[in-house]
C-alpha cells in the first residue's frame, strides 16, 4: 500500500494561494495599523510580507520604536517576549506559540539566581536568546551584533555569561582583561556543525571567503574570514570582493542575501550533499497561514507578569543605550 510522511499539518500552497494570503495580511495589517517584524530565518513568502526584516539587535529596536497598535512577530518566541517587554502596551502576536529557541530553554531563572550565589562579585550578561524570566534575573542582555562592543564597556573584570558557550568563547577571545565563566547551552542548528564539514567546503571551494555566525563551534569559528550576526553576515557577504562566499548559518539568510546581491554566489551547508545541514526547525514553524489567522483573530497574544516586564526591560535598555 505504500507509505505517506506528512511534514506538517499544513497543505503545500500553490503559488495562486501564497499570493492571496500575502495580499490578505497586507490588507488586514493596514486596517489594524499592525506592523510585521520578521528574522532573516523565516520562510521566505513569510519575509516577503514583513515591514520590516533584521536580526535580532534590529528587530528590537523596530519593536521599541514602532508606533503601530498591532505587532506580529515572526519568529521566536524569545523575540517576541522581548518586543514585548520593549513595548508592552502593545498587542504583541506570535503567528505560532509552539516556536521557541532551544537554546533558550537550556537555563532558566532558578539556576541564573544559583550561579548568582556562587558568583556574587560578577556582572551577569544573557544572550538575547533567552526567557523574559531569566532576563528579569540579569544585569545585561546582548546579542550576536553587540556582545564584544558592550561587554568590553563594563567595568566588572568577572564576567558569567549565559547560555551561550560558543558565543561565550569568542567574546571572550575578545576581551582578554576579563574572566568568563560560561554556561553550557548551545544553538543545536548552529554548534553541530562541524570544522570537517567546513573543511570539505572550502576544498571544493577554495576561492571562497567563509562568514560564519558566533553560535557556532569555536573550530567552525576558527575557520572562517567574517564572523558576525546575519545582518552583518549580510553586509559582508554582499560587498566582499570574493565572488563565493561560504555562509555558515541558517538557510534562511540565502533569501535576503540573493536579493541583496544576486551576482555572487552563496554556499550554504544546505546546498550539498552532506547530511549537515544548518536549519532551525522552530523559526520554520512560522507559516504564511499561520501568520494570516493570527492577525485575522488577534489570537496568539503574548502576556507577560508586569513584574517580569519590569524586570527585564532594564537590561535589554542598557543593552541598547551601550550599543
Ligand atoms: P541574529 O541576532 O544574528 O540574527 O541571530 C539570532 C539567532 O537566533 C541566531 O541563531
Ligand atoms: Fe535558537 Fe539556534 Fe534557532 Fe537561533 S537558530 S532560534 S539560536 S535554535
Amino acid at each position: 500500500m505504500g507509505v505517506t510522511l506528512q511534514m506538517s499539518e499544513e497543505k503545500e500552497l500553490s503559488r495562486e494561494e501564497i499570493e492571496r494570503l500575502q495580499k490578505e495580511v497586507r490588507r488586514l495589517a493596514e486596517e489594524k495599523n499592525a506592523i510585521i517584524l520578521a528574522h532573516y530565518y523565516q520562510r521566505p513568502e513569510v519575509q516577503d510580507i514583513a515591514d520590516f526584516v533584521g536580526d535580532s539587535l534590529e528587530l528590537s529596536r523596530k519593536a521599541a520604536s514602532t508606533d503601530a497598535d498591532i505587532i506580529v512577530f515572526c519568529g521566536v518566541r524569545f523575540m517576541c517576549e522581548t518586543a514585548k517587554i520593549l513595548s508592552p502596551r502593545k498587542k504583541v502576536l506570535h503567528p505560532n506559540p509552539e516556536s521557541g529557541c532551544p537554546m533558550a530553554d537550556m537555563i532558566t531563572a532558578e539556576q541564573v539566581r544559583k550561579l548568582r550565589e556562587k558568583h556574587p562579585d560578577a556582572e551577569f550578561v544573557a544572550y538575547i536568546n533567552t526567557t523574559a524570566e531569566v532576563k528579569a534575573e540579569v544585569d545585561l542582555c546582548v546579542t550576536s551584533a553587540n556582545a564584544p562592543r558592550v561587554i568590553k564597556k563594563l567595568s566588572s573584570k568577572k564576567i558569567v555569561f549565559l547560555p551561550d558557550q560558543a558565543l561565550g568563547q569568542w567574546v571572550a577571545k575578545q576581551v582578554p582583561d576579563k574572566e568568563f565563566i560560561l554556561w553550557k547551552g548551545f544553538c543545536p542548528p548552529h554548534f553541530e556543525f562541524t570544522a570537517r564539514e567546513v573543511e570539505k567546503l572550502k576544498e571544493q571551494y577554495p576561492d571562497a571567503k567563509v562568514a560564519v555566525h558566533p553560535e557556532c563551534h569555536p573550530k567552525v569559528i576558527e575557520m572562517a574570514d567574517f564572523v558576525g550576526s546575519t545582518s552583518q553576515i549580510l553586509k559582508y557577504a554582499t560587498s566582499v570582493e570574493a565572488k563565493k562566499v561560504i555562509v555558515i548559518t541558517e538557510v534562511g539568510l540565502k533569501y535576503t542575501l540573493m536579493k541583496k546581491n544576486p551576482n555572487k554566489e552563496y554556499i550554504f551547508p544546505e546546498s550539498m550533499n552532506y547530511c549537515g545541514t544548518v536549519y532551525c526547525c522552530t523559526m520554520k514553524g512560522i507559516t504564511l497561514p499561520k501568520v494570516y489567522e493570527t492577525l485575522r483573530d488577534e489570537t496568539n497574544e503574548v502576556l507577560l507578569p508586569e513584574e517580569i516586564i519590569e524586570r527585564a526591560r532594564r537590561p535589554i535598555e542598557r543593552m541598547l543605550q551601550l550599543s
